[in-house]
């Protein structure tokens, strides 16, 4: 199930099945539909369109310029970053939220003409491969590496993961993710998903979501297999008829599930 991740992630999570289900258990619990893979590999179809979208204009919020949709499902998440930062005398200001698969288009279109393809590619998802096509992708402020040096994209870079926000393209990780460092670029994937992320996946969104849309089948089926069914098949195994007594079950069994993670 781990092969195809990078050894020292994939040794971690070998070091510690029970808790690192445990912590899987928590994303399961949430919408699977905010773990969706997207990237160049994993596009979504042209008509793909989220149901619930809503204007950022209707919650007080900063915005850039026009209007900035955004799935409703994440609404309160997105005003409580927003409220966190304020908190802290930073304003968030809100540059672009969902853009249709026709919208993408024309974005690609114009990075192309532009810089040329080869750099479009680096800089622009290809209609379909966005992941503002989800509504739960935002780029803030200026779109541009100047962001990262301003207080918003440094405290953004902090703590937009205490609030479940993933920066999707991180700096050094180019070939992993398709696309060049974007400081600006935050993906929401809930608490659950953040703290996974950063617990066993060195960090990188690309890594956990690669994981999840591979094995969420698998992983499912094992959440679903409760802890008092493996305790019940653990001393099943372990009780013969004129045995004494019984060598304590590992604690993990007790804690969750820790069946190997090697298949
Ligand atoms: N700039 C990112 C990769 C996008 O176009 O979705
Ligand atoms: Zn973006």
């Amino acid at each position: 199930m781990t092969e195809s991740l990078p050894e020292q992630i994939r040794s971690g999570i070998l070091a510690s099945p029970g808790d690192f289900l445990h912590m899987v258990a928590g994303v399961l619990d949430e919408r699977a539909d905010l773990f969706v893979l997207v990237d160049k590999s994993h596009p979504l179809t042209r008509d793909f369109e989220p149901e619930d979208l809503v204007s950022l204009k209707a919650y007080s919020l900063s915005l850039f310029w026009g209007d900035v949709p955004i799935r409703k499902a994440i609404i309160p998440a997105v005003v409580e970053l927003a409220r966190a930062a304020k908190k802290s005398g930073i304003t968030l200001v809100f540059s672009s939220g969902y853009r249709s698969f026709e919208y993408q288009k024309q974005v690609y279109a114009r990075e192309v003409k532009n810089y040329g393809q080869e750099m479009a590619d680096l800089e622009s998802a290809r209609p379909g491969a966005s992941q503002h096509q989800l509504g739960t992708a935002i780029d803030f402020g200026s779109i541009t590496d100047a962001f990262a040096q301003t207080p918003a994209g440094k405290w953004l870079a902090a703590h937009a993961w205490e609030y479940g926000f993933s920066l999707s393209y991180p700096r050094g990780f180019e070939k992993i993710t398709g696309y060049r460092y974007e400081s600006w670029h935050f993906r929401y994937i809930t608490k659950a998903g953040t703290l996974l992320q950063r617990t066993y996946f060195g960090d990188i969104q690309q890594y956990m979501l690669k994981f999840l849309n591979e094995n969420r089948a698998s992983l499912e089926s094992r959440r679903q297999r409760s802890p008092r069914r493996s305790l019940y098949n653990w001393a099943r195994k372990n009780t013969r008829p004129n045995r004494k007594s019984m060598p304590a079950p590992p604690i993990s069994m007790i804690l969750c599930r820790s069946e190997s993670l090697s298949s």
